[in-house]
């Protein structure tokens, strides 16, 4: 039997205590041990729920005891979740989390402390709630030279996004089912202004290319300011808007090319597949220069998901108890090493206001883009064009704009 000890019993924390209540025998058939789950550090008391009696309120109960070999951090937040987190790699126990903000910070150093104490730090719930992402990405797709990671990775935002294009749900309203259903972050700032995806990417990025980019500095829009108009825009392009992290090399031929990354609203087409992920499902493109492209796809949040990608590391430890495994090495460094987005090939989908007549707001744009695909027709005019640019750059584009308008909105189209 091996003894862990849950950190947290909240929407992930009570999951992981359900399916390993349910699953027991399942996991004991595949692992040969049974899973205990001797302490619950949580800062309330659940007298109905029936690990109740197992509730502690002193992390130094867990770390002082032998017995629990494995700990699984589901509290959120940076702090104390880190310093619990070190302290349990310190004190000889392995650690298992769902929490993406500890990772995207002080993943390279608890990597670090794990190896020195030969124990390890695994993280699959961090991204992609019950998707299979991590591991793949780290033992599957290990023969490739990664070149690009590109993703829905918020269930919350493409929930939101969904119940508004398809159901015509208010932002506020599609919000709230969010939180209800336990997908949003304590805070949903994180979720609905990109945080929560930037810290994700940061983490696929670290697997492709061996450098944890700080988060803060990442290029992050959220998703607060797409409006009923963009949405129709996109349609009318033939697209569908969605949050997207993006990470690659600049030069997918030349590794030291330079890494980019990026969170943003992007356009996706009807025929890329990330066009028909919808509600709380995530889905991650990863493209190898051996394998080509592979997608994984899931869903992204939820208490059973994410439970499932927590139990899945517990038992990878369990499995694994006897053997020393490789652990990679993270370098942490400054979103300033990475490439300026502004710099990156894209095309936009454009809201400019321009006080002309039609005929004429359509020369202006012309004369600057002549390729340019123009949505809004003379009836709907008012003095807001609405057009897609062709490839060009975000610092080019708003050069442009600084003679014709002033840009209402500026959405990238997902490249192919
Ligand atoms: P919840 O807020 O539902 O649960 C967190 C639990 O931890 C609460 O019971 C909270 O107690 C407790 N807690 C907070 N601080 C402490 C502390 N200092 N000591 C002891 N207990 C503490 O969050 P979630 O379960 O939704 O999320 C947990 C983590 O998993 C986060 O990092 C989140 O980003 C991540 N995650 C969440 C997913 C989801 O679908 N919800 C999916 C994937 C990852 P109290 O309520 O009293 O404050
Ligand atoms: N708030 C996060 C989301 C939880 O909505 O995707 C899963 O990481």
């Amino acid at each position: 039997m091996t003894n862990i000890a849950l950190l947290g019993l909240g929407v992930v924390g009570g999951g992981v205590a359900e399916v390993i209540s349910q699953n027991n025998d399942t996991i004991a058939r595949k692992t040969g041990e049974h899973i205990n789950i001797k302490y619950i550090l949580d800062l309330r008391d659940f007298p109905d729920h029936p690990l109740g009696g197992r509730v502690v309120h002193d992390i130094n109960t867990i770390l002082a005891d032998p017995e629990v070999t494995v700990v699984a951090e589901m509290m959120g937040g940076s702090h104390p979740a880190y310093d619990y987190t070190r302290a349990a790699l310190e004190a000889g126990k392995h650690v298992v989390t769902s929490n993406k903000e500890v990772v995207a910070t002080f993943g390279a150093e608890l990597l670090r402390i794990a190896k020195e104490h030969h124990v390890r730090y695994l993280f699959e719930a961090s991204v992609g709630g019950g998707i299979p992402v991590i591991r793949p990405i780290s033992s599957c797709l290990a023969a490739n030279e990664l070149t690009e990671v590109d993703g829905i990775l918020n269930g919350t935002t493409n929930y939101i996004l969904t119940q508004m294009i398809q159901a015509s749900k208010s932002f506020e309203e599609a919000l709230a089912e969010a939180q209800q259903k336990g997908y949003a972050e304590r805070n949903p700032a994180a979720d609905v202004e990109g945080i929560d995806s930037c810290r994700k990417i940061c983490i696929l990025s670290a697997l492709a290319f061996g450098k944890l980019f700080s988060p803060n500095g990442v290029h992050t829009e959220g998703i607060t300011a797409i409006t009923g108009e963009d949405v129709a825009n996109a349609e009318a392009y033939g697209g569908v808007i969605k949050l997207i992290g993006r990470t690659g090399l600049v030069d997918p031929s030349d590794p030291a090319s330079g890494v980019f990354m990026l969170v943003a609203p992007h356009v996706i087409p009807h025929d890329n597949p990330l066009s028909g992920v919808d509600d709380v499902f995530n889905s991650i493109l990863v493209r190898g220069n051996a394998v080509g492209d592979v997608m994984f796809y899931g869903r992204g949040a939820g208490n059973l998901p994410t439970a499932s990608a927590v139990v899945s590391d517990i038992i990878d430890i369990i499995a694994h108890k006897d053997a020393e495994i490789f652990v990679p090495d993270w370098t942490s460094v400054s979103a300033d090493e990475l490439v300026a987005q502004q710099t990156l090939p894209y095309a936009f989908l454009v809201r400019v206001r321009i006080d002309a007549t039609y005929d004429a707001a359509c020369e202006q744009i012309r004369s600057v883009y002549p390729g340019v695909e123009i949505l809004t027709n003379s009836d709907a005019y008012a003095s807001v064009l609405s057009f897609v640019t062709p490839q060009t750059t975000e610092s080019e584009l708003k050069d442009a704009l600084s003679t014709i308008g002033e840009a209402v909105s500026l959405i990238r189209i997902m490249p192919e």
